[in-house]
């Protein structure tokens, strides 16, 4: 049996001559103070640019191609699947499933969520209190860093650009605190693609453990590793503090299905996770537990085709910059979902973006668009979303314009 997608190419919606001037900050795109700045910009741009160099996730998978892929015991829960309120943590054998992924984990120590990010913020919620402190590694996925920000004291822990995007752990020990309880991250990390190396995971948490700190990391971007096989542990697996959380939204292509998990150790505090997610949702929509459980199970076939579509997309983007090096600094690639490469242009990055949606109607995100309260991002990349089947059709555009761009 084959992959079919049975998926049309995305919509062009929008037409050129409709894009009128922006007017007002909210009109272009610029999120007020403490909100979600990417939600605004796609907001503001997503009706007449095209998407697919902006999408994180992978190419999203049709329903029907997953059903097509379900062993007989999932069709037969699929059958008989009612719609009556379900276990608030998750269906035990999801859960089961989710915890087969870790070394030693049982289906108690996993909570099933409406997304990561619903894991993130009830994670957050049950661990962190007024009186209390954390670090946050920056650049991060805006609302995790809101979510700390609204509850305690934060200091951001930013990456280095000049050392290929490195965690300066000395750094993040000078800024621990009596009160600290807590490290959140993102690796890999989105923009950046940057990924931990197995000492320095090691040392932050030799770290964590000296101080008592919870480790969270957002793992999303581990289906679009560039080489999985050399990737380090997931931090529950290597921290009895460490929460791991992942889900079905990018590298396996199904963010509409809306399954994140967080996975712990510590059953009290999942407990405590549980509480937090209660004031927000009773539990998952059935279906997609049943639709999740496939995905987990075909999980070889729907990340490798995932990430042959990622790898085929840097390639093209790779002859594509290497074409303007007075404009683009090309990065190795660091994970398949997407690039981050620095922008030379006299315009900045961001008004680069702003000039491209509008005329040439493709959507790209500056790194501006991840901007912190807690400590500098370089405002001078494009993230480059790559996961996409549309992102080669859509690098086509961008290689149009910038010709055209370099011949005025
Ligand atoms: C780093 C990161 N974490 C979490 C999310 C949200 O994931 P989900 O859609 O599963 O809630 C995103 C979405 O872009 C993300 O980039």
């Amino acid at each position: 049996m084959t992959l079919q997608d049975d998926a049309a190419p995305g919509p062009r919606t929008g037409n050129p001559t409709e894009v009128a001037a922006p007017e007002t900050r909210q009109d272009r795109g610029i999120a007020p103070a403490g909100s979600f700045a990417l939600a605004a910009y796609l907001e503001r741009w997503s009706a007449c640019a095209h998407p697919d160099l902006a999408a994180s996730d992978s190419e999203p998978l049709p329903l029907a191609a997953l059903l097509r892929l379900a062993g007989p015991e999932d069709r037969l829960r699929w059958r008989r699947a009612d719609l009556g309120y379900a276990d608030p943590r998750g269906a035990s054998w999801l859960r089961a499933t989710v915890s087969a992924r870790y070394h030693r984990l049982e289906a108690d120590d996993v909570l099933i969520s409406a997304g990561a990010q619903e894991a993130v913020a009830c994670v957050l919620r049950a661990l962190l209190g007024p009186d209390d402190h954390a670090l946050v590694v920056v650049p991060i996925y805006q609302p995790s860093e809101l979510a700390v920000t609204c509850l305690c004291a934060a200091d951001g822990i930013p990456l280095d650009p000049g050392r290929a995007w490195g965690l300066d752990l000395e750094r993040l020990a000078a800024a621990i605190r009596p009160n600290t309880r807590l490290v959140l991250m993102n690796f890999p990390n989105s923009p950046t693609g940057a990924t931990l190396d197995r000492a320095t995971l090691e040392g932050l948490v030799a770290l964590c453990r000296r101080h008592g700190l919870w480790l969270v990391n957002d793992e999303v971007y581990r289906q679009t590793e560039v080489e999985p096989e050399r990737a380090v542990p997931p931090v529950v697996d290597l921290y009895e503090r460490g929460i791991s959380i992942n889900g079905l939204s990018k590298g396996f292509g199904l963010p509409g299905l809306r399954v994140g998990w967080a996975a712990c150790r510590d059953r009290r505090a999942l407990d405590r996770v549980l509480a937090a997610k209660s004031l927000l949702s009773s539990c998952l929509a059935r279906p997609s537990e049943i639709l999740a459980q496939v995905a987990l199970r075909a999980e070889p076939r729907l990340t490798e085709r995932a990430r042959a579509i990622g790898r085929r997309n840097h390639r093209r983007l790779r002859t594509l910059l290497d074409r303007l090096p007075e404009l683009f600094e090309p990065d190795e690639p660091r994970n398949l979902a997407f690039a981050f490469p620095r922008f030379h242009g006299a315009e900045g990055a961001t008004a680069f973006a702003r000039v491209v949606a509008s005329e040439a109607r493709l959507l790209v995100l500056p790194s501006d668009l991840w901007r912190s309260s807690l400590a500098t991002v370089p405002v001078d990349r494009l993230r480059l979303g790559l996961g996409r089947r549309g992102s080669g059709a859509a690098l086509g555009i961008l290689e149009h314009h910038l010709l055209g761009r370099s011949r005025r």
